[in-house]
């Protein structure tokens, strides 16, 4: 299966940017490894990052106009705010695994509102770098038993 990983704003900044929250990962090496978890898993993963919401979400149109089978998504900041990008993904109708490194909802209380959990399959938060490959595993697991 093709499986694509976007991953929204100050995300590029991974490895740098407040690694208590987020980690010592860069963006560059958690994608490779990734990467390399599908090919194990026999299935075709490419990534996209930016830091504009219009990119995040002409990405995904793209995606469902070349029929992937599923997308994992970090909205990151745009979790708590970006009505748009939630209606991308309603649009692409792809099923999509939501992953944050952080644990929101361990957090200030203006990131402990999602919109996009309810129409996630399942969302991972809190495991760092480990729940983008949960993510992968889930999706493994639902493509071999559809
Ligand atoms: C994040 C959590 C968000 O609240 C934050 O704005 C991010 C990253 C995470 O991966 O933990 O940029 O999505």
């Amino acid at each position: 299966a093709s499986i694509l990983v976007v991953n929204g704003p100050n995300l590029d900044r991974l490895g740098q940017r407040e690694p208590s929250h987020y980690g010592h990962s860069t963006l560059a090496e958690i994608e490779s490894r990734l990467r390399q978890l599908a090919e194990d898993l026999g299935h075709q993963l490419d990534s996209f990052q930016s830091n504009a919401e219009h990119a995040l979400i002409e990405r995904i149109h793209r995606a469902a106009d070349a029929q992937i089978d599923g997308l994992i998504l970090n909205p990151a900041a745009f979790t708590h705010s970006s009505i748009a990008l939630r209606d991308a993904v309603l649009a692409s109708a792809l099923p999509m695994v939501e992953v944050h490194l952080s644990n929101p909802f361990a957090r200030e209380s203006f990131r402990q509102v999602s919109y996009f959990s309810d129409i996630a399959i399942g969302s991972i938060s809190g495991l760092g770098a480990l729940g983008y490959e949960c993510a992968l595993r889930a999706l493994d697991q639902r493509f071999r038993s559809s």
